[in-house]
């Protein structure tokens, strides 16, 4: 059985979902987290775009030992250099870097000849090569490319040092069986392509990016591109975890092996939705909640007779058993420690005594502490490290429609203000009551509100989408109470948008 590489890009390409907007201590715990999953290279950023980024991939290639870190850099010296800075520090750094190579972006986009496209990709990856043990190469939008012209250019950058050649298909355009195509005819016709590894990279926008990623492993590909949960750019990117168990499930068909735990697959579905705000479908495929619910009557019949007449993944092979266990009230530090550091959570003493000290105050109102609650409470107590923090709320509400909310919020540079407005609903209100303390327009443009458990006592998690000075956010918001929930998120999102533009705005000083 051949093995095959998994590039996991969550944390570059799935960062570019819009609204998604992680903080550096995010990203370190959806890195280690993949680091337990297994997969063999992370893509931990694109060190050139923010100063935020760079320090990001910095932390992550100097915590991340058991994986290749890799950057991403656009085809200029600079980048190149700023993704050594950022990466030096790693077991094994990789760079990314990529040139688009089809008419249509060489033209439009880069308004470069091809020859000097081919010129400006060698340069770029011979520099590349003195530092990086590792360079992989990307053809931008390699499927809407000419086959010919890719075979001249991936000579070239493979004689240049290139050691893995990626054919992103960059705008979700091809069919399973064109994209296989495209990689045996590289292979065919691309003299020394036994020099590198062919990767697959692909998006979702015909809902095509597993089935062309399966169709390129069958091509022979020796590495996989994708993300947890599909997240990425439009529609996003190939599901890692959907290959994942396609490949266990249909081993007879595929013939590969992974280096990945399966078992981490559940949970670092749920690290990721919850750290990015944005919610997996109930039936998305292995991780969606109603993906292992059997809801006809003719089916739960034939499950309870044998589970495989209608389920072709066990839950425990994706980890859904190994949630079973739950804290409670007599759970004491040593106990929840353990229980964090097996979710992958690295905290720091301090945010590890506050995760503690909301936990002890859940077991008040809640008898058992989930996986679920764990996690949500974690990415709660983080969200309110910087920014704007909600001091008091206070809401009146009656019948007649109208509610009337009271806000107190702490600012960063510590002063205090308190406001009141009114709105048709309490969250309305709210929102309103914020908006104003913050003296600025703020245009909400989602809201949605879940629980973690079910039950009376379960936890409400709010999920926003925000736009404020010109930038769009994603927020969250976890409180046994909705309306604190609602709140919160909403801050959330305003403290995001802030730090990313003190980013910005350290960036254009440096
Ligand atoms: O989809 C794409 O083409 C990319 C490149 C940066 C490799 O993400
Ligand atoms: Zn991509």
């Amino acid at each position: 059985m051949r093995n095959i590489d998994v590039f996991d890009t969550t944390l570059r390409d799935g960062e570019q979902s819009a609204g998604v907007n992680l903080h550096a201590h995010e990203k370190l715990e959806i890195a280690s987290q993949l680091e337990r999953f297994g997969v063999d290279i992370m893509e931990a950023g694109f060190p050139a775009s923010s100063r935020g980024d760079f320090l990001a991939v910095q932390e992550i290639a100097k915590q991340i030992k058991n994986c290749s870190v890799a950057g991403l850099a656009r085809s200029t010296i600079q980048d190149i250099d700023t993704a050594w800075e950022a990466l030096k520090g790693a077991v094994e750094p990789r760079l990314h870097i990529f040139l688009a190579t089809s008419p249509i972006h060489m033209q439009y986009k880069l308004r470069m000849q091809p020859h000097e496209v081919v010129e400006a990709a060698v340069q770029c990856v011979r520099h590349a090569a003195q530092y990086f043990p590792v360079v992989e190469w990307s053809a931008e939008d390699a499927t809407r490319s000419d086959w010919d012209f890719l075979v001249q250019i991936v000579e070239q950058v493979i004689n240049a040092g290139a050691k893995v050649i990626n054919l992103p298909d960059t705008v979700g355009y091809a069919s399973p069986e064109e994209y296989a195509r495209l990689f045996r005819y590289i292979r065919e016709h691309v003299p020394n392509i036994h020099r590198a590894k062919l990767s697959a990279h692909c998006h979702d926008d015909l809902g095509l990016a597993v089935a062309n990623s399966l169709a390129a492993i069958d091509a022979g590909v020796d590495q996989i591109e994708g993300t947890i949960n599909g997240i990425g750019e439009r529609a996003g990117n190939a599901s890692l975890e959907e290959i994942a168990v396609a490949l266990a499930i249909r081993k007879d068909v595929y013939q590969v092996e992974t280096n990945l735990d399966l078992s981490q697959i559940v949970l670092t579905s749920r690290l990721v939705s919850k750290l990015t705000g944005m919610p997996v479908p109930p039936n998305k495929a292995v991780v969606g909640a109603n993906a292992f619910a059997h809801e006809s009557g003719i089916h739960q019949d034939g499950v309870l007779k044998n589970a495989l007449t209608y389920e072709i993944i066990s839950p425990e092979m994706v980890g859904l058993s190994s949630n079973q266990m739950v804290l409670g009230k007599h759970s004491g530090r040593h106990a929840f420690r353990e229980r964090c550091l097996e979710l992958g959570l690295r905290l720091d003493d301090t945010a590890f005594n506050e995760l503690f000290k909301a936990f002890k105050e859940l077991t008040e109102k809640k008898k058992e502490v989930t996986d679920d609650d764990i996690l949500a409470l974690a990415t709660d107590v983080a969200g309110q490290q910087n920014g704007y923090e909600l001091q008091l709320l206070h809401i009146s509400y009656g019948s007649n429609g109208v509610a009337t909310s009271t806000v107190e919020i702490r600012k960063p540079d510590g002063s205090v203000v308190r406001e009141a407005a009114t709105g048709q609903g309490s969250v309305e209100a709210i929102y309103r009551t914020l908006e104003r303390a913050l003296s600025e327009r703020v245009v909400l443009s989602d809201y949605r509100i879940q629980s973690t458990t079910s039950g009376k006592d379960a936890l409400a998690e709010v999920y926003v989408k925000v736009k404020y000075h010109g930038h769009v956010a994603n927020g969250r918001g976890v409180d046994s109470d909705v309306l604190l929930a609602s709140a919160k998120s909403f801050l959330d999102a305003i403290n995001r948008i802030i730090l990313k533009e003190q980013f910005e705005l350290i960036a254009t000083n440096s």
